[in-house]
């Protein structure tokens, strides 16, 4: 069974600005609505899977998005040193629990920007997808290799809209995945083309708007925020089933499903 980590949205508003969709949302969340998506969300992901929660912070409003926490497996995680100073105090907050829940916690050096989960995402065949070029940096990569020993490929983030990997791919089981094809350079389209071929659907620019790439896979579901007719035909005829959880309020924050929950 899959774990995943939470943080209730009790603090979470929109009050800075450090990725395009946040622009034009300071001070427009409706909280009560946020409250109600995201119990909803955390209600179908805790019937498939169990689910901790981390007390939510005052001040830290993008807390929520756990994903970028840091990146765990094996009860072994490497904590997230974020990039902009907005969100900086939130790792000591995940530092300490990953700490308090028995995970050997690993850092990398000081000035290494890595943003977690947001930008590093296993497959189904455990290749690490690492993606830079926004907000995790290129060097990280090397550092996470040597901590964790694992295949992994660096793909380049372009567009500031797609500023985490976890905004534009997701791997799905059976070595499967989505994709979408305009956040990425040339280069590492080709390179998704190559390892997944047939086995990458490539999304539309208004299913990319939507966040379908921002999907929690749990066996042979996909929980995303909304998804195009089309988009959910190709995945049912690839043997997926579709579970829409609107996070319209965490959307006008850059995030959506995938984002609020880590993989632990
Ligand atoms: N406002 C947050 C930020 O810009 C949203 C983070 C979304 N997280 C993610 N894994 N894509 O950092």
């Amino acid at each position: 069974m899959k774990h995943f980590l939470m943080c209730a949205p009790q603090f979470f508003e929109v009050c800075y600005i450090i990725n395009p969709w946040m622009e034009g949302n300071q001070g427009r969340v409706d909280k009560a609505r946020a409250r109600r998506q995201w119990q909803n969300l955390y209600r179908i992901v805790s019937g498939m899977a169990s689910v901790s929660l981390i007390e939510p912070v005052a001040g830290l409003p993008d807390m929520v998005f756990t994903a970028n926490a840091g990146l765990a497996r094996n009860k072994e995680v490497i904590v997230s040193s974020f990039r902009h100073a907005e969100r900086q105090p939130e790792a000591k907050h995940f530092e300490r629990f990953f700490a308090s829940q028995g995970y050997q916690v690993r850092r990398l050096r000081k000035e290494t920007i890595f943003e977690g989960a947001g930008d590093a995402l296993f497959d189904s065949r455990g290749r690490l997808w690492f993606g830079s070029g926004i907000r995790s940096e290129p060097s990280a990569l090397g550092e996470i290799v040597a901590a964790l020993a694992v295949e992994a490929h660096a793909l380049e983030l372009l567009d500031p809209h797609w500023y985490h990997l976890d905004t534009a791919f997701c791997p799905l089981p059976g070595g499967q995945a989505i994709g979408y094809k305009k956040a990425f350079s040339g280069k590492s389209v080709e390179m998704l083309d190559e390892a997944f071929g047939e086995n990458i659907v490539w999304v539309s620019d208004a299913d990319a708007r939507d966040f379908v790439c921002n999907a929690i896979s749990i066996g042979q579901s996909i929980i995303l925020h909304k998804a195009s007719v089309e988009l959910k035909l190709a995945l049912k005829q690839r043997g997926f089933e579709v579970i829409e959880a609107d996070v319209s309020e965490f959307l006008k924050a850059g995030g959506a499903c995938k984002c609020l929950t880590l993989e632990i």
